[in-house]
């Protein structure tokens, strides 16, 4: 039996996660959970699974959720918990659902105690790759791409060797907003950006796939998780969604995985790895799919592609300040306190200032992570427009 800890268990992702277990009965046992602040969630999640540990955001949450829980869990809090979490020395795999930075330090931790890592927590990997990377590297830990982009590569290079690789193709459905006019994206809402037309997922990444951000994070994710350079990883539009991504290889030959838009399916193999077990969701319809179009991204109206790439080639603590910007814009916009156009500027702003910053330790970048973020409100509360 598979013991896992799953960080963010409270979100899509997470929740996702649970779903994969319980469809599989006696092939895994949940040791740690964590999550932020959705207590009723993660009380309930805890009592149906029952870990030993249970991560809540804050202290205050800890103390109120253990009063609704079995004696035989515990609960902590903070950044301390989900680091305690991540290293339990139960946990055979961590599946990290958390968003945003935040899963920096846990992503590390895991890594570091030699856990392999089932990742959707891309901001990881932006903001830290180097390290984490390295880390893995040197205590034989894997580290299994979840996000379902980077599950297809991972696919397509089973018994590839790097080197054969030309091209890494990213898929991108092109979001809400695939063909709008720079005007009309100007006046962009929130509510209008959270309609994805072919996933359902959590609050920032949908924001993120609106921008195109979502598709730079995962360029500069690609290149860690598969060690190929920037100019080898190239962003196709395909708004069916079908195809989740693509290797071409120096022969000419083009690998592609295809499958349902359903994050249980790139979970499944991420806790199944290197097994593939029998699926219980439906049969993807390869009649039923119709035409598939491809297109390339327009870099004009969605200017955060191109930012990524930008601090993917600067290096250094060049993506996490970008990815922090970004967190903090589109905490903004979801909130109707910033424009569609703010994120990008956001983002700018935090790169021309910081994209310099001292990147030799997981401190530093951290650290890099702060400045990029107060920048960044600063930006937003002068009202500045890109
Ligand atoms: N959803 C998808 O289909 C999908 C697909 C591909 C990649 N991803 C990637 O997967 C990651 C998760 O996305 P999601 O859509 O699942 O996000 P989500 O639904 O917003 O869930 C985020 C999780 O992180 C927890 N969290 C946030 N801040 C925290 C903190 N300070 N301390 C502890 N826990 C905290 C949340 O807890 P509470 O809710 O309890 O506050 C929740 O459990 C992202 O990096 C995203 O880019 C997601």
């Amino acid at each position: 039996m598979k013991r896992l800890t799953i960080l963010g268990s409270t979100g899509s992702i997470g929740t996702s996660t649970i779903d994969v277990i319980a469809s599989r009965p006696g092939e895994f046992r949940v040791v740690a959970l964590a999550g932020g602040r959705n207590l009723d969630r993660l009380a309930e999640q805890a009592r149906a699974l029952t870990p030993e540990l249970v991560a809540v955001a804050d202290a205050a949450d800890a103390s109120r959720l253990a009063g609704r829980l079995p004696a035989t869990i515990r609960v902590v809090s903070g950044r301390d918990g989900l680091v305690e979490a991540a290293r339990h020395p139960d946990a055979d795999l961590v599946v990290c659902g958390l968003v945003g930075a935040v899963g920096i330090e846990p992503t590390f931790a895991a890594v570091d105690a030699g856990k392999d890592v089932a990742l959707a927590n891309k901001e990881a990997l932006v903001a830290a790759g180097a390290f984490i990377v390295a880390r893995a590297q040197a205590t034989g830990a894997r580290i299994l791409p979840v996000d379902s982009e980077h599950n297809a590569l991972h696919q397509c290079l089973r018994g590839e060797s790097t080197d054969q690789i030309k091209t890494i193709w990213l898929t991108a459905s092109g979001g809400p907003f695939r063909g709008w006019t720079k005007d009309a994206l100007a006046a962009a809402t929130p509510e209008q950006a959270l309609k994805h037309p072919t996933w359902v997922m959590g609050p920032k990444v949908t924001i993120d796939s609106a921008t195109l951000m979502n598709k730079g994070l995962e360029v500069i994710e690609a290149r860690w998780l598969f060690g190929v350079s920037a100019a080898r990883i190239r962003v196709v539009v395909h708004p069916e969604s079908i195809v989740h991504s693509l290797v071409e290889f120096v022969d000419g030959s083009l690998k592609a995985q295809l499958g349902r838009t359903d994050m249980r399916h790139p979970i499944q193999y991420a806790l199944t790895y290197p097994d593939r077990r029998p699926s219980t969701l439906p049969a993807f319809d390869l009649v039923a799919a119709g035409p598939l179009r491809f297109a390339a991204p327009d870099l004009e109206c969605f200017p955060c592609l191109q930012l990524a790439y930008d601090a993917l080639a600067l290096g250094g603590a060049a993506p996490a300040v970008a990815n922090a910007a970004n967190e903090v814009a589109v905490a903004a916009f979801l909130s109707h306190r910033a424009g569609f156009y703010d994120i990008p500027a956001a983002i700018r702003a935090a790169l021309n200032r910081h994209a310099g910053a001292p990147a030799a330790t997981l401190d530093d970048i951290l650290d890099a992570d702060r400045l990029a973020r107060q920048t960044a409100i600063d930006v937003l509360a002068s009202g500045v427009q890109s």
